[in-house]
């Protein structure tokens, strides 16, 4: 049967993942007497996400500016930035039993939910923040490192006065230096081969190396499985670069490169939104071949998040699968990587 929601109430301290120690915090969310079945909204205000590094000044200010209040927010507030941080902590460091098999605990990386789970995520963090500034056209702005010129950490996260601002960053990638889709922690040895490399990564996960659903989406995850089924190619390959291109060079790579601590890193939000809009775009290079499991065990698998107004609600993984009507749009940019095929 499907990945189902975990029971809050018996979240426990879970596993750093990069050192295979317990966590020395606590990521378990507050608690709710109830949780409400989610339905969509409808859609009356299509939220505009913007590539990030052509934002307007207009709009970073605005961006900065809900990101402060929701810093702001009491610490205890599910939709306050620590909470929200450790939502992503909560459901990859193994805090949760797996509902139907306590014997398992519940990881929603490397296997086929990790686009869907992602995509929850960023939708209520986006409708918080919008919220915030009551903007309910607010939407996140991508990091588009699948373009040479997005690639290099955007710069709304660099000006050391922005509540975008995070010092726990490896300090050699900070701009003007290159995003390498195939980071492994160490630097490249020729410099004028990155851009064309990141343009055959690009290739590689979204059209030469996925034939089948489980090569792009991860491999199947049930009740009664164990973490770490397998990833899918984005996840593997550019995803997971990037998370330890942006990190701390230590081991334990915080904020970026480390499961438990990535949430903290405000540029997530828009290395995900990338990720997102990948998965949107893959759709649409599919054509006539199947886009999605058809398998209830994969459409109806449901997660818990609080929303907007802190209602815990319950989210299923067959609402996920149209950007539109969950509400946003992407600013259109090129894609050089399908262009010139490698
Ligand atoms: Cu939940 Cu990029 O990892």
């Amino acid at each position: 049967s499907p990945i189902s929601a975990p029971d809050l109430s018996k979240c426990t301290r879970g596993t750093n993942l990069n050192t295979q120690q317990p966590l020395d915090v606590n990521c378990c969310p507050p608690l709710s007497q109830k949780s409400i079945d989610y339905k969509l909204p409808p859609v009356t205000k299509m939220r505009f996400r913007p590539a990030a590094h052509l934002a307007s000044q207009e709009y970073i200010a605005k961006y900065e500016k809900a990101v402060e209040l929701m810093k702001a927010l009491p610490e205890d507030d599910p939709r306050s930035f620590m909470q929200q941080a450790n939502v992503h902590c909560a459901y990859c460091n193994l805090t949760y039993e797996q509902t139907g098999d306590p014997s398992l605990r519940l990881q929603i990386h490397n296997c086929w939910h990790f686009f869907p789970w992602h995509r929850w995520y960023l939708f209520f963090y986006e409708r918080i923040l919008g919220k915030l500034i009551d903007d309910p056209t607010f939407g996140l702005p991508f990091w588009n490192w699948d373009n040479p010129p997005g690639m290099v950490m955007p710069n709304m996260f660099v000006k050391k006065d922005s509540p975008l601002y995070n010092p726990r960053r490896n300090q050699d990638h900070l701009p003007p230096a290159t995003t390498d889709l195939n980071y492994a922690g160490k630097p490249t040895t020729d410099p004028s081969k990155i851009i064309p490399n990141n343009l055959t990564e690009m290739y590689s996960e979204m059209v030469r190396n996925v034939s089948t659903l489980e090569d792009f989406y991860g491999a199947k995850y049930v009740t009664g499985t164990k973490p770490d089924p397998g990833p899918g190619t984005v996840e593997r390959g550019s995803h997971t670069a990037l998370h330890v291109w942006v990190g701390q060079a230590t081991p334990s790579g915080e904020d970026m490169g480390n499961f438990y601590s990535a949430g903290r890193e405000p540029l997530f939000f828009s290395h995900h939104a990338n990720v997102d809009r990948l998965w949107s775009i893959w759709r649409g290079l599919r054509g006539s071949k199947p886009k999605d499991f058809p398998e209830s065990d994969w459409l109806n698998a449901n997660f818990l998040f609080y929303d907007e107004n802190a209602q815990l609600v319950r989210v299923k993984v067959g609402d996920t699968l149209e950007n539109q009507k969950m509400g946003y749009v992407w600013q259109e940019v090129d894609l050089p990587w399908l262009k010139n095929r490698p």
